[in-house]
């Protein structure tokens, strides 16, 4: 098993996973520091892209993406979501993980879903691919607004069962999006894989946003995300203080000149 993955996964009980998103190398520089997981997730399509829903985006802009952010991750396990229509079926499943691996040199590839495609996800083990897991809200499959998943016994029975099953087919983590707080902490508690909690409580192993959104760059109003820097704010001062010196032509002086 890969050494990152060993040291992931031993991190169960002793301290909090963090996972952050990236989609570029000046991103995934700065958050490698801080991070144990750096998610090349397709929520791109539409923090990057404005495109309304993720299933349009595709295998090739996952890659040249996860590409860059190869780039500039030293010790993080680097993860990259497969796309939407990308893993129908064992075969299809096998050679799009393969071309993400071979060309980005990502650790591991994420996939959305539990009994449906568990079949999948053992085939791409077997074939020494590392899948991390993700229950809850799929945002590959989701329709209408985000709302959170284990209001109903029979909801709750069959995330459960999911997350027995994932970790049976050998992912090496699952993410919880939007799962209530007492079902997340009762998969937590029973599984020995680390969970990662997005909109999930604290009960999680580790957490995972959007970084865009932590900074406050990526405005959104979902109730999970919170702003911890208003990363806007710098933004404005750097391009105004541009246009400032442009108008006034200050810039480019002479030092900035040939
Ligand atoms: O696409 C993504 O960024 C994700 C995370 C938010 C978990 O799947």
């Amino acid at each position: 098993m890969n050494l990152k993955i060993k040291k992931i996964i031993s991190k169960k009980n002793k301290s909090k996973i963090i996972c952050l998103t990236s989609y570029t190398k000046n991103y995934s520089e700065i958050l490698d520091k801080y991070t144990d997981i750096i998610l090349v997730g397709d929520s791109l399509g539409s923090v990057l892209y404005s495109f309304d829903t993720t299933k349009k985006v595709t295998l090739n802009m996952m890659i040249e993406h996860a590409k860059s952010v190869r780039q500039g991750v030293k010790k993080s396990l680097m993860v990259v979501d497969m796309p939407y229509n990308t893993y129908r079926n064992k075969t299809e499943a096998l050679k799009n993980a393969k071309k993400i691996i071979k060309e980005s040199k990502a650790d591991a590839i994420k996939v959305e879903g539990g009994k449906k495609i568990i079949k999948i996800i053992e085939h791409l083990r077997k074939n020494k691919i590392n899948v991390m897991g993700h229950l809850g809200i799929l945002p590959q499959s989701h329709k209408g607004k985000f709302k959170y998943k284990g209001k109903t016994i029979l909801e709750r029975k069959n995330l459960l069962s999911d997350a027995r099953l994932l970790q049976k087919s050998g992912v090496f983590s699952i993410v919880l999006e939007c799962i209530e707080t007492n079902l997340a902490k009762k998969i937590t508690n029973e599984l020995r894989i680390p969970t990662i909690g997005i909109g999930s409580s604290v009960n999680c192993d580790g957490q995972v946003l959007v970084t865009d959104d932590l900074i406050g760059l990526n405005l959104t109003s979902i109730k999970f995300v919170k702003s911890f820097y208003d990363i806007r704010k710098h933004i404005n001062i750097a391009i105004k203080n541009f246009s400032k010196d442009v108008k006034s032509k200050k810039y480019p002086s002479k030092k900035f000149s040939y």
